[in-house]
């Protein structure tokens, strides 16, 4: 039987075993750019902490694990094009080569204050690690240097991602049926 939260699953559109494989990869990657160089990786709260926590997992590098909140979307399901600090870093940036983890790319607003409020406050160099990247929906020209999966523009939960703070924990990536996004809180 489906549990409560797979009721509202349209489909699966990446798997758990597909998650790990691609993680795996992303932190081999990293290894490969940041060894010597004890990167802090950066989540940004709080759509990366299923990410972050496997990834760093996959990348054993000398490294330190920081977290911000960063939200551009209120509420709203359509980001604002507006992005404010909620929760900062809580140690200097300055001359660190900073790792920043996103669950999504999507219009690019968050990434790009993020990108320019960390080299505001002095990191020496950015490598910019998004799960997911949703290039229909870019508004700002920003790109990451290391992608997990390209997706379509579809209601994408999971691994972390919400709908209205929900879904979080699913395992995989999945597609959230429409009528649970259309439906009217009562
Ligand atoms: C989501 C996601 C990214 C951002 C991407 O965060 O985690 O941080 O939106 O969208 P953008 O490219 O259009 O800026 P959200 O503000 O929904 O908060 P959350 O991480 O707490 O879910």
């Amino acid at each position: 039987m489906k549990s409560e939260l797979e009721q509202d699953i349209l489909k699966v559109l990446i798997t758990e075993d597909q998650l790990k494989a691609r993680v795996q990869e992303l932190g081999d990657a990293i290894y490969d750019r940041l060894e010597g160089k004890n990167p802090l990786f950066l989540g940004v709260l709080k759509g990366s902490f299923v990410f972050m926590a496997d990834l760093v997992r996959a990348c054993q590098l000398r490294s330190n694990v920081e977290f911000i909140a960063v939200s551009s979307y209120e509420d709203a399901t359509v980001s604002s094009g507006r992005a404010k600090i909620n929760y900062d870093i809580q140690r200097s940036v300055e001359g660190r080569d900073i790792v920043v983890v996103e669950d999504i790319l999507d219009s690019g607003n968050t990434l790009s204050f993020l990108c320019g409020y960390l080299k505001s406050r002095g990191a020496a160099s950015l490598t910019v690690v998004t799960l997911l990247d949703k290039p229909a929906r870019r508004e700002k020209a920003i790109t990451a240097d290391l992608a997990g999966f390209t997706v379509p523009d579809a209601f994408v939960v999971g691994y972390g991602l919400d709908f209205a703070q929900r879904y979080r924990n699913l395992p995989y990536i999945g597609v959230l049926k429409p009528a649970v996004y259309e439906k009217k809180e009562p």
